[in-house]
Order: C-alpha cells, then structure tokens, then sequence
C-alpha cells in the first residue's frame, strides 16, 4: 500500500503542522523525562533521538502506520527469502551471511551449505595469507593486499578495514583501488613489490569496466616482472563469475563467490569482506558478523517502539516527508570511522534514491534524502556553518565512540566534548537576547550590536540523533552498520519502493561507452549524433589529446 494511503498519513500530516508551532528546545522544557522517552539502548549502543522535533503523539503515530504498513510481515519476508527485489526476480539475504540458521531457502536450495562451504574456504586461504603460508610465486611472504573493486565491492571493505584498524595484523598493509582514473592504480603500485603483492580483484559480475581496467594494469605489471605463471600466486577473486575469473588467470580453489541474493552494496558481510578477514582474521571477523547478527535479532524480535533501526527509519520519514528535511549528514566522532559517511552514501542512496514505486507508478511524495558527512571536529571547522545557519535543515547523525583506541592526553575528552556540544547547540541555538547580552560584555556600541547581531543569532530548532557507542570493537562496528542497514529497508517499505535494484547507475555506464567510441573516432560529425554541447565537449577533448 502506498503510504499517503494509510490512515495515519493524513494525522501525521496534521499534527506536523500543530507541532510546527513548538521546538525541540521547548519540548526538553516541557518534559523532564523526554531523553528517557526518546533514547533507547542495545548492547554497548545507545541511540539517543530525543533532540527531534518529535512528541508523543508523532511517535505513536509513526509506529500506527509502520503496522498499517504491515512492515512485520516485510521483515519476515525479507529474512525468509522472499523475493522482495521485484524488479530483478531475486531475494534479500545479505542477513544469510551472517545467520547461523542452519537452512534458509531459495528456490528450494538451502544456501547456507554454500555460504558454510565458502566460509570455510575463505577463512583457510585468509589466515595462510595472514601467516605465510600462502607465498608468492617466488616463496616469499605476502606483505601488501590490494583490493580492486568499485561501489559495494570497495566501500565496504574499505570501511570496515579502516574502523577495525586497531584489529589488524601489522604484517600485511592494505590498498584499495577503485577509480578508472590511472592515478589510482599507478600511484598504488608505486609503494609495492610484485613478489610480496597479493590483489583481490572484487567483483561480483567480474565485469564492472574500471575493476576489470585496474585488474588488467594490475595483471601487466605482475607479468612484467614475475612472469604469466605469477598470475595464480598474485590474485585471487571475490567473484560469483567464476567463469571470467578463471579466464583471467585465477586457480579456482582462489575464487570466492556469493549468491544473487546479495546485493553489492550490502556484501560486505560475505566474501567481499576478505581484506577485512585478511587484516583482522577469522575470530575478529566472526565478532564482526556477531554484532551484525546481533543488530538482526535485535530488528527481528523488538517490538517497533524500542526497536532502533525501525526508529531511525521513523524518524528518517517524519524529518523528510512532514517535516520537509531533505538531507542528512552523518557525523562520527572518530577518525578510523572516516569512510563511514561514503559508505552510507552508497548504501543509503543507491538504495532508496528512487521515484518510480512497487506499482510502476511515480511517486508523489519525498523519498531519500541527500546523504553526506564527514569526521568530527573536522566538519565542524568545514560545512557546520551551514548545518547551524543555513536555510536548509539538516537531520545530523552523530556517532560517538566514548573510549579512544588512541586514549592520549585531554584528546577524546575535547572529541567528546565537541560532539556532545554540537548536538546541543544544533538544538537549542542562541537567541537575540543571549546575543545581546554576550555583546553587550564585549563592551560593544549599541549601534555595532544592532548591526552585528542578525549575523550571531542561532535559529536552534535542528534536529539530531546520537549513537553513544561504548567503544568500536568488531562487534558494536558490525552492529551499527546492520542497522543502517536495516533502516534503509524500513524506509523503502514506507516509500513503496524496492530498495535493492540500481537501473539508476546504468544509463551514465552505457553512454560512457558511446562516448569513448566517438572520442577515439578520428572524424565523425557528432553534432549529427549528440546536443552541441556534448560534441563540442567531445571535439575540444580529442583535439586536446590528439
Ligand atoms: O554501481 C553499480 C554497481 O552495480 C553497484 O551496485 C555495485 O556495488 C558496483 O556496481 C560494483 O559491481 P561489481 O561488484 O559487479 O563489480
């Protein structure tokens, strides 16, 4: 059912106008016990959403047209296998791969005896690179693993590999390769020895154009040195094309697939997730698939109004769809999780980045915000002028690692601070009066405190969550992240729209290769073919590069 169909709809919609009238500021006056209402705690997570702009009666509401939404019944669906991405005919089990559900069923096919199989695979060749067993062709121990791989197939081993750093052997560093653009690869290889390199070509089509270009530049600059027999010693695939991989020169026993049941974007937990399992090994990895399991449960058996990511996806609906918040900034307070807000762009946007829903039918509401971010404090000394005083709200995320892997000096005290202090400030904002006054003490003119003070005024009245995690461990790390997961469904559930197709990627992928034609075409006339401004760009590149 569409969502401005329910019965809820039409109540949120009033009510956001009756509690337009308020702010998050006068609602904390009000209500002593407000955090308590509005915060709620699993594990060593607490998810703190009280600085919304939010009442009971919204709460209420929102979790009324989760039910009318029959978004139990989606989740079970999801969980079972159902193939709930309509539009390529495939289930969503990305949750399989960390289950320790003996039988989950597709077409009548147990997957968890391949996942097991190649879980087990997987492990065995991640901890022989670990502790050199695995050597190259010349019999010498791995020192560098380079991931090649773009979208899913890098976001997410990049970030995981980057927040669990503190977990990772320091025998092995590691490189990701993603772009099409040759300094990437180049500027890599530049730091590495052929003899001590091992690349993981990440792809599950193995036929993504900038990952099969890098694993190609890659492959010459092994065989140039090692020779063609090093390919098998120096690659290995994360692949469900075993076929292409093979082709390229990778031994079988060195491919590891996964199932169509697992989009890009959300396989992270499988074997896209190996330079993770190589840098932290099998006993962390699993504390990492624990967690998310953990978050899966924890989704599966909650009850809506304690239940986090149902929550995050309420409050996510309640900012853009009644409350006309377009965008959300998230904000971790910890430099290892610098690639989170990446990741969740991916994840986030290629997911629910859509406005045709289940029916064929355009939408007629919001759905996905712009999702962006950056670490804390950076980003405060970066675009936080506009989150406090620009004309655009923006829903902040904010997650705070209370205990540092780097405990040093006053330095996670002053994080912490500056953090807490930013969802506050955010929140409550500085009125003319208290500009005033704290003008006023600067000893300045009442002519310059009239000219100065619009400029000074905080409107406040901005919402923000905060996740307070105890300390990123693998397993809060796996935690967070299955239920960013988690919301991004839950979202698409009230959006109407399936969350796990991307034909949003395709038409750019397609004209590149038009372009490319016509860009090595010595004489064409384009304007025949292309807008003036596409053949003039066209023909001023060629005649630069000629
Ligand atoms: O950008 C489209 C996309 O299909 C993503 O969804 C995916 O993560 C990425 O390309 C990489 O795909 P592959 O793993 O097949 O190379």
């Amino acid at each position: 059912m569409n969502f401005e169909e329910i019965q809820s709809y039409n109540q949120l919609k009033k009510h956001s106008v009756f509690l337009s009238d308020a702010t998050i500021y006068s609602l904390f006056k009000q209500d002593k016990d407000r955090f308590s209402k509005f915060s709620q705690s699993f594990s060593d997570i607490l998810f703190d959403f009280s600085k919304n702009l939010i009442d009971e009666k919204a709460f209420d509401l929102l979790l009324k047209s989760a039910e009318q939404l029959e978004l139990k019944e989606k989740i079970r669906d999801m969980f079972d296998g159902v193939k709930i991405n309509s539009t390529e005919r495939r289930s969503v089990l990305h949750t399989a791969l960390r289950s320790k559900s003996q039988s989950i069923k597709v077409d009548g096919k147990n997957i968890m005896d391949d996942i097991k199989s190649t879980n087990k695979a997987m492990y065995t060749f991640a901890e022989n690179v670990r502790n050199g067993v695995f050597k190259g062709i010349n019999g010498t121990r791995i020192l560098d693993v380079v991931n090649i791989g773009i979208g899913g197939s890098y976001l997410g081993p990049l970030m995981a590999t980057e927040a669990l750093k503190p977990y990772k052997t320091p025998l092995i560093n590691f490189h990701f390769v993603s772009n099409v653009d040759g300094t990437d690869i180049k500027e890599t290889l530049k730091k590495l020895s052929p003899e001590t390199t091992l690349f993981i070509i990440a792809s599950k089509t193995f036929t993504t154009d900038e990952t099969m270009t890098n694993a190609e530049t890659a492959k010459e600059w092994i065989v140039k040195t090692l020779g063609q027999n090093a390919i098998g010693y120096h690659f290995c695939a994360v692949s469900s094309n075993v076929d292409l991989a093979v082709k390229f020169g990778i031994k079988k026993e060195n491919i590891f697939g996964f199932g169509n049941y697992v989009g890009g974007r959300y396989s992270m937990w499988g074997p896209i997730g190996l330079p993770l399992l190589i840098a932290i090994g099998s006993e962390k990895f699993n504390e990492f698939l624990d967690g998310a399991r953990k978050a899966d449960e924890h989704f599966l058996n909650t009850p809506f109004e304690k239940n986090i990511p149902v929550i995050m996806a309420l409050l996510s609906i309640w900012n853009v769809n009644f409350l006309g918040i377009t965008a959300e900034a998230v904000l971790p307070y910890d430099n290892y999780l610098r690639y989170v807000p990446l990741y969740l762009q991916q994840l986030v946007m290629e997911s629910n980045g859509k406005s045709i829903d289940r029916n064929g039918k355009p939408v007629s509401y919001k759905t996905c915000p712009v999702v962006f971010g950056e670490v804390g404090t950076n980003g405060q000394h970066s675009f936080y002028q506009l989150l406090h005083q620009g004309t655009e709200k923006i829903l902040c995320d904010f997650i705070l690692p209370v205990i540092s892997h780097n405990e040093t000096g006053m330095h996670q005290e002053k994080l912490l601070a500056n953090g807490i202090a930013q969802t506050e400030a955010l929140m409550k904002g500085k009125s003319p009066k208290e500009v005033f006054e704290e003008l006023k003490e600067q000893k300045l003119s009442d002519a310059e405190i009239a000219k100065l003070l619009p400029y000074k005024v905080f409107t406040g009245n901005r919402p923000s969550n905060t996740f307070l995690i105890k300390e990123i461990t693998p397993e809060t790390f796996g935690m967070l992240i299955a239920f960013y997961e988690h919301k991004t469904f839950v979202e698409g559930v009230f959006w109407n729209i399936n969350s796990f197709d991307q034909f949003g990627v395709e038409l750019g992928k397609q004209l590149a290769k038009r372009v490319l034609t016509d860009l090595q075409n010595p004489s064409m006339d384009l304007l025949n073919e292309y807008d003036s401004s596409t053949a003039s760009l066209i023909e001023i590149v060629k005649d630069i590069r000629k």
